[in-house]
């Protein structure tokens, strides 16, 4: 425990409703030091930047996904085959992300990948790492968007970011165009990361060869070294089951296909 006689609380006067959860500073994350009259960082400081990067990490994932968790649905009713390589993924996730081991959540339409990967991303941040979810069209719009004059952003910045964040999360992969200069920069962001070892957890329907040919060999080569054997989702589309209900596949043509035209991009 701290001597709390030698320290004292900063000036509370700025204070607006920020408090501290170890009762030490006025909720500023400094205390003055008697001594040397220095502000020092209070103990509960550590705490703090964790919680940001929680909050800012929290607001990339899409609202759909941000209450996901192991023992809720849908997750907890997953398949053995996917919950086993993801309870393991995630329990060994300090280690993974230590090393740069991704994961690689593939597999049919509406069967929880972007659920388990916003779920990794999740647990990521609340263990103390940065982590940043994308899906691959907005990551692509978003490079796009720093050549504009008023970007927020510049190019170098954004991929700096991408680079450096312990855990990329990249869902649907596959989807986005595949014009040249896209794949060139899918290729600079998953080369970045599969140099300086750092892990991607990416989410797509395609198969691996089907990927290969989406966005080149060179990419999914690396993705795979990185993320190893894909773990593969399959079963019905949990969201045309739960509008349709189970009729053990004997749908009308019809229905099927406007719901196939609605969720395809
Ligand atoms: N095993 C499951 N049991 C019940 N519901 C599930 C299951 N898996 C997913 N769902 C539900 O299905 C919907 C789709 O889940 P999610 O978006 O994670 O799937 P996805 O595999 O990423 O789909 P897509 O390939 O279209 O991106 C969600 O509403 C989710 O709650
Ligand atoms: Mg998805
Ligand atoms: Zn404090």
């Amino acid at each position: 425990m701290r001597a709390p006689r030698r320290r004292h609380r900063t000036s509370g006067g700025s204070d607006r409703g920020a408090f501290c959860p170890r009762d030490i500073c006025d909720g500023s994350g400094y205390v003055l030091d008697e001594d040397t009259g220095a502000a020092v960082p209070c103990d509960c400081r550590e705490e703090r930047v964790r919680r940001r990067r929680v909050r800012a990490l929290t607001s990339s994932i899409p609202r759909r996904y941000r209450d996901v968790g192991l023992e809720r649905f849908p997750i907890k009713d997953f398949p053995q085959t996917v919950l086993r390589p993801l309870r393991k993924y995630v329990r060994e996730l300090d280690e993974n992300l230590a090393s740069g081991r991704g994961l690689w959540l593939g597999g049919d339409l509406g069967t929880g990948k972007t659920s388990a990967a916003a779920l990794i991303a999740k647990e990521a941040s609340v263990r103390g790492h940065t982590a940043a979810f994308h899906t691959a069209p907005e990551l692509l719009s978003r490079i796009r968007g720093t050549f504009n004059e008023n970007s927020e952003h510049t190019y170098l910045e954004l991929l700096d970011q991408l680079r450096s964040v312990d855990l990329l999360v990249i869902d649907d992969m596959g989807t986005q165009q595949t014009k040249p200069w896209v794949l060139e920069q899918l290729y600079v962001i998953v080369n970045d990361r599969y140099l300086e070892e750092r892990a991607i957890v990416m989410t797509t329907n395609l198969s691996e060869p089907e990927l290969s040919q989406q966005i080149t060999p060179r990419v999914t080569s690396r993705l795979l070294e990185i993320c190893r054997e894909p773990v593969t989702f399959s079963g019905p589309d949990y969201r045309r089951l739960e509008v349709l209900g189970d009729s053990g596949g004997e749908v009308d043509a019809a229905p099927a296909l406007q719901l196939a035209e609605l969720t395809s991009n």
